[in-house]
């Protein structure tokens, strides 16, 4: 098949529909926004308690009394399955006198019974039993108290919650992120690696990293053979609702390695081949044409093997990554078998310090008849996934993410330089502007989605 390789229509023919671009104010985007504890404190009171967060997996919990409880900044939540299947979530806290309730990551139980004094809580929040009760002057705790209750929804298997007590719906928050995510049934996803990492940096480095692929050719030279890393063949789009999506074509090599020494076939793609059953020798000479026959053969092998949701997917959303970004803290690359999960946590109280998890979810083949594809290489499908948390250096977080790691850890310490006048931007890099920006906006009281909603209201 004879294709001009420069030529962007090539690539063009099946596009992702593009989202509208959004006004920028210009923001500099200055380094005391990631060490201030003033700046910390007014992300947390005016940001943080006022948006969705994804935080549990519902699909982890399916029966009553299943919890999971997750940290987010100074505090911590837990989520409750329900006698009647739903989901209940509350700040872990005792509202005797401010204990924690629940430690452990997760677990089951019949009631949330408080470590200091035996108070029981039950699952829907409600208090049946504390000691003494006729000893309280203003009667009995049973009758005047509840768990402090916590908005929650579910999609696409996760739990998302938010600490405002009238936020908006989940689905209005994610805007097109619905659809998109919908297509490939990730709530049946099951969690094959989980490595937390307390880490040396303030949560945005995180995030701003995981906002731009203008490092990838100098801190991820390797993917080039699988990835396109040319930005000019990538598509970037900014939803009004403040997330992000970057198309990246996968499945071929990279256009910039055209005229190049390197080589155009790596192991990685050789691998992706043979996966779908393709021989990497009969691509010698035309190796950009392994992403349409990779393509082809996932259509035609994906649902004997389980995969039934590729029914539901654009051809190239089987090769390709969606590289998204959900306001604030959490960034993921989608492919159609795999999700590889990307969030940074605050740290209770340091602004230069996060809780970093690296994850990876992927759908379950079927009557294992294959292994599945992750961060940690091939794992078996009913392989046990143990979390791994540790502080940041003890263990490797995979190469790519080392690599990220590596080098956002010396840009947390260039933020406390006089010298450091703030960013100058590629428009590649557009997207870290716009979520600042978008901080700013909840610091500075405006909420984006519910002005706008309000406005469309009044007109
Ligand atoms: S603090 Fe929970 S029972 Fe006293
Ligand atoms: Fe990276």
């Amino acid at each position: 098949m004879a294709s001009d390789l420069h030529d962007s229509s090539e690539w063009q023919k099946e596009p992702a529909p593009q989202w509208p671009e959004p006004e920028f104010r210009g923001h500099r985007i200055p380094g005391y926004r990631y060490h201030s504890h003033e700046f910390f404190h007014k992300e947390w009171e005016n940001m943080w308690t006022k948006v969705w967060l994804l935080l549990g997996r519902a699909t982890d919990m399916p029966e009553p009394g299943d919890y999971q409880m997750e940290e987010i900044g100074p505090d911590s939540i837990v989520m409750v399955r329900q006698q009647d299947g739903s989901i209940k979530s509350y700040y872990n806290v005792c509202q005797h006198r401010g204990a924690r309730l629940v430690f452990n990551e997760e677990g089951t139980t019949e009631a949330l019974t408080c470590p200091y004094h035996g108070w029981r809580w039950e699952l829907d929040g409600s208090l049946t039993h504390v000691l003494d009760p006729e000893d309280f002057p203003e009667g009995d705790p049973c009758d005047n108290l509840k768990l402090e209750e916590v908005a929650c929804e579910v999609f696409a298997g996760f739990i998302w919650v938010n600490m405002d007590p009238d936020p908006e719906p989940l689905k209005d928050y994610l805007g097109p992120i619905w659809d998109e995510w919908s297509a490939y049934e990730i709530d049946d996803w099951k969690r094959y690696v989980a490595m937390t990492a307390h880490s040396p940096v303030n949560w945005k480095v995180i995030l701003d990293n995981f906002n731009e692929s203008y490092h990838l050719p100098t801190v991820h030279p390797q993917t080039s053979s699988r990835i396109e890393e040319n930005y000019k063949w990538t598509q970037f789009d900014m939803a009004p609702e403040g997330h992000a999506r970057m198309w990246m074509r996968g499945g071929a090599p990279s256009r910039a390695l055209i005229g190049t020494d390197e080589p155009l076939m790596n192991e990685s793609l050789e691998d992706q081949l043979k996966r779908w059953e393709l021989d990497p020798d009969d691509f010698e000479g035309r190796e950009y044409e392994t992403r349409e026959e990779i393509q082809q053969q996932m259509r035609k092998l994906g649902p004997e093997r389980g995969y039934n949701h590729f029914g539901n997917l654009r051809d190239h959303q089987l090769t390709d990554t969606y590289h998204y970004f959900i306001f604030p803290n959490f960034a993921v690359s989608v492919w159609a078998d795999g999700f590889h999960f990307l969030r940074a946590r605050p740290h209770p109280t340091d602004p230069t310090k996060s809780v970093f998890d690296n994850w990876w979810y992927a759908p379950v083949p079927k009557d294992n008849c294959e292994k599945v594809r992750t961060i940690n290489g091939p794992m078996d499908a009913d392989a046990d996934c143990e979390h791994d948390e540790f502080n940041y250096g003890e263990k490797s977080l995979g190469l790519l993410i080392d690599q990220d790691m590596g080098v956002t850890t010396g840009q947390q310490l260039g933020f406390r330089s006089r010298g450091y006048k703030g960013v100058y931007l590629a428009k590649q890099e557009h997207r870290i502007r716009r979520y600042h920006e978008l901080i700013d906006d909840y610091i500075e009281g405006r909420r984006p989605l519910k002005d706008q909603a309000n406005k469309i209201a009044a007109e």
